[in-house]
């Protein structure tokens, strides 16, 4: 095999003359009466191949027999392309590489889709061949953004002295919430092994071990309904630290996000990040997952409408809900607005109010309802120019927030209201310890139940749970949450306290988490720590809709891998090893 002394992609007119071996795949091939014009491809780029019948008519022969994807090394010399020849959309496109001396390496088979154009195919088909998918012109730059993403976190982490440190996958179960993938062990009859929701118990395991810094990038496993920004298997850029506060972590967190982005993106990010409540979140934005790359933040009105004699909206009120709305910059026909209440409809919302705001005043068959001092008063809330609309939902405060806050983002996609390139972060700080869960009739952790309480609502733990706030941290970027984390209590007593508050008893926490309880009574230093979800954060740096886009093997919404079958059948004699066969055992 010739040895390759160039990449495809490198060449340029300071290498006319020189004589240079490539190696790649046959792009496509012109016939242009006798010669042959080859796009060579190789991870770098593509290069124009020219084989000549006068010139080289060895190679020009067996060029004939060349298809797509063909796999070749070529000799030649790199030349200037005749004038009015170039090609400016592609790198090399001022240069050809004449052919001396072809040799195949390897034939194809004819893909199952085109690889040499932008020909829309289909996600089940790219998934099924995703190795012809990643070959594809530009198909593996997402890796390559992840690769830079990694390499930068990993240079900034070790400065930092932290040590990268790998946890099990064969392990206990995990406390993040979700199911767990379990594999039954074949030694233990009946025991299984969980794989990790996150490496959350060994993290602070080694933070009593004294590591006092630690990072990993892992992989975790939640068997969870999937949507385009979650994987049964994803990573976790994972780190923890000792003897720190939030404040530390945070700013640690920013750094480490800072030197990504400049490294990876060229893009130099404003700190500090803001740091919303939780309350104030929900409140402006209806989430706590906010994107502040655009306005029409959402305003509670219920104090406006009180008394009002539109019965939709008294009704909700006497039950104890709430009102709320937003103003949107522009003007909705019928058709639109009967869009919209259908949108919110999938969140539960039982209509969608809304009004019109003309030159000459408000517009909506519901306006009749409302008094001069009511509409005075929405004018002084909204503030909304002639021509924007205003929206409103009347329901249960989780089905108004969520609702809205849908509904928000969704008027702002249509309007065009979201900048392009735009990176806006922020912390959502403040959460809740505990919320009440309705189905399982207790209270369960917003986070997981080695978050800390805040030292000063310690005392509210058995008299006022609901009010405990946690000393956790979200990290949000363009409306998605990016990452997590939060100071771990690290002393017994409270542990308990907290354990007790969520209905977990000693039995079951000695039998779950025995271990981290036990560790914690060896001296546990004060630790905190954080998880990014990496696949995300690349997806939004790369701009890329879902993150099967920044996976290289993902699986589909349905869990599935496309590309080997997984989950698949298994032998009788694997299910018997593994004591899956009851009453049956082998002999
Ligand atoms: P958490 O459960 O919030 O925290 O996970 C951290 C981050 O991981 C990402 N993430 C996911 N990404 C893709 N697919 C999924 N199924 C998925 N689930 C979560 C999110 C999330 O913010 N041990 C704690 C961290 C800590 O307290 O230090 C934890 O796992 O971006
Ligand atoms: P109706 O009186 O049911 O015809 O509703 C009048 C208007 O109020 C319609 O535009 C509905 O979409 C809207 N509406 C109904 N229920 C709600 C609600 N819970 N919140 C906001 N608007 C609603």
């Amino acid at each position: 095999m010739m040895k390759r002394t160039h990449w495809c992609g490198s060449l340029r007119p300071e290498h006319v003359g020189e004589e240079v071996v490539l190696s790649g795949w046959v792009l496509r091939r012109r016939d242009h009466g006798g010669v042959i014009f080859i796009d060579l491809r190789d991870r770098s780029g593509i290069v124009q191949v020219v084989f000549e019948p006068t010139t080289a008519p060895e190679a020009h022969e067996v060029a004939h027999r060349l298809k797509p994807e063909y796999v070749l090394a070529v000799r030649g010399r790199v030349r200037r392309r005749p004038e009015g020849m170039e090609n400016p959309k592609i790198p090399t496109g001022e240069v050809e590489v004449e052919a001396r001396e072809l040799e195949i390496l390897n034939a194809s088979r004819t893909p199952p889709f085109p690889l040499d154009e932008e020909v829309p195919v289909s996600e089940a088909l790219r998934l099924r061949y995703r190795y012809l998918d990643l070959r594809r012109p530009g198909g593996l730059e997402p890796f390559l953004l992840r690769h830079r993403v990694a390499q930068a976190a990993r240079e900034f982490l070790n400065r930092q002295g932290f040590l990268e440190i790998e946890t099990p996958f064969l392990t206990k179960s995990t406390p993040e919430g979700a199911r767990d993938y379990l594999v039954p062990s074949r030694l233990y009859p009946g025991k299984f092994y969980a794989l990790p929701q996150s490496p959350q118990l060994f993290k602070q395991i080694l933070m009593v071990a004294g590591v006092e810094r630690y990072y990993q990038i892992v992989r975790c496993f939640r068997d969870e309904d999937l949507r385009a920004d979650r994987q049964p298997e994803f990573t976790q850029l994972d780190l923890e630290m000792s003897f720190v506060d939030e404040d530390d972590v945070m700013e640690l967190v920013e750094g480490l996000v800072a030197h990504i982005f400049g490294e990876a993106l060229g893009v130099e990010l404003p700190r500090p990040f803001p740091r919303l409540t939780y309350a104030e979140a929900l409140s402006r934005f209806g989430t706590d997952r906010p994107d502040l790359r655009f306005g029409m933040e959402l305003r509670e009105v219920s104090e406006v409408f009180r008394g009002t004699s539109f019965k939709v909206f008294a009704q909700v009120l006497e039950k104890g809900g709430i009102i709320k709305g937003l103003a949107a910059p522009a003007d909705f026909s019928r058709k639109e607005l009967d869009e919209l209440t259908a949108f919110v409809g999938q969140f539960g919302a039982r209509g969608l109010a809304w009004i019109r705001v003309r030159e000459d005043g408000f517009q909506s068959p519901i306006v009749k309802f409302f008094s001069e001092e009511t509409l005075r008063k929405l004018k002084e809330v909204f503030r909304p120019e002639p021509g924007s609309t205003l929206f409103f939902v009347a329901d249960r405060a989780e089905v108004v927030n969520e609702a809205l806050a849908e509904l928000r983002g969704e008027l702002a996609r249509r309007l065009g209201l979201i900048p392009e390139g735009q990176f806006r972060f922020c912390w959502i700080v403040d959460f809740p310890l505990v919320e009440w869960d309705e189905e399982e009739g207790r209270f369960v952790a917003v986070h997981h139940p080695f978050t800390a309480p805040r030292e000063e609502d310690i005392e509210l733990l058995e008299e006022a749970p609901e009010r405990v706030r946690s000393r956790a941290y979200d990290l949000v970027l363009n409306g998605v949450e990016i990452g997590g984390g939060s100071i771990r209590i690290h002393r017994k007593d409270v542990q308990e306290r907290v354990f007790r508050l969520l209905a977990i008893s000693e039995e079951e926490a000695r039998e779950k988490f025995g271990f981290l309880l036990e560790a914690l009574d060896y001296g546990a230093p004060p630790h905190g720590g954080l998880a990014f979800g990496f696949d995300r954060l690349v997806m939004l740096m790369g701009g890329y809709r879902s993150i099967r886009e920044v996976i290289a093997f993902p699986k589909t919404q349905r869990a599935q891998c496309l590309l080997t079958g997984a989950p698949a059948e298994v032998t009788m004699e694997q299910l018997l090893d593994l004591h899956l066969l009851p009453g049956w055992e082998k002999e």
